[in-house]
């Protein structure tokens, strides 16, 4: 099983919140992969409408690292209310099938408590498009649960643990087919051919 981290803003906060995630679920199964990537340190193009086969350099590499993956965790900076831009580029560049089934846990950090709600508010409706399971129960942290870089706050802690025990859990018990356990797909939403550019 391949768990995988994807970190959506440029600075630390929110990678290290996601790394101890991951050492978490690590800790209950050793068995499992985990890798984290922070998708500001890489070189990802703007999403143009291509098809996701079609891009390449480091846009290649997270859209086929996502779809390689068996469960994800997503974390995100609030950003005016709302997950990054940064984030929003990754969500716009992989397939619509990309996470179709598998198990989802979502952080966010953030200057106060006030946009907590903005995890099921914003981050959720998401993975309903995607048609991922959406673990129940996201981690929130602030800026004073953390000492600098370090995250400090056992309450937050514990949630992290929960949170990654949860999306192993999860994974475990669903069928080699992930997409057995998804309802009603909607309607098919085609790509359109790019526009050419002007001369
Ligand atoms: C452009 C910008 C917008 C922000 N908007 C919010 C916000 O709406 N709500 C909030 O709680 N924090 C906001 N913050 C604070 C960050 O979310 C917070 O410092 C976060 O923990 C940073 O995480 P990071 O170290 O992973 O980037 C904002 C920060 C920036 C730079």
């Amino acid at each position: 099983m391949k768990l995988l981290g994807i970190s959506g803003g440029v600075s630390q906060k929110t990678f290290v919140a996601i790394e101890k995630a991951l050492d978490f679920a690590y800790q209950y199964d050793n068995s499992i992969n985990i890798e984290v990537i922070s998708i500001g340190e890489l070189d990802i193009q703007f999403c143009d409408g291509r098809d996701p086969a079609k891009y390449e350099g480091d846009a290649k590499l997270i859209i086929d690292k996502i779809i390689a993956a068996d469960a994800l965790i997503f974390g995100t900076p609030m950003y005016r209310g709302s997950y990054t831009g940064l984030l929003k580029n990754v969500f716009d560049l992989i397939p619509n099938d990309a996470l179709m089934g598998k198990p989802v846990g979502l952080i966010a950090t953030g200057g106060s408590d006030h946009h907590y709600l903005a995890l099921e508010h914003e981050l959720k409706p998401l993975l309903g498009f995607f048609l991922a399971h959406a673990i129940p129960g996201s981690v929130y942290a602030n800026n004073d649960h953390y000492s600098n870089r370090d995250l400090v706050s056992q309450e937050v802690l514990d949630r992290l643990r929960e949170l990654a025990e949860s999306i192993v859990n999860f994974a475990r018990i669903l069928p080699e087919d992930k997409t057995s356990l998804v309802g009603a797909r909607g309607p098919a939403i085609g790509r359109k051919p790019l526009l050419k550019k002007a001369s």
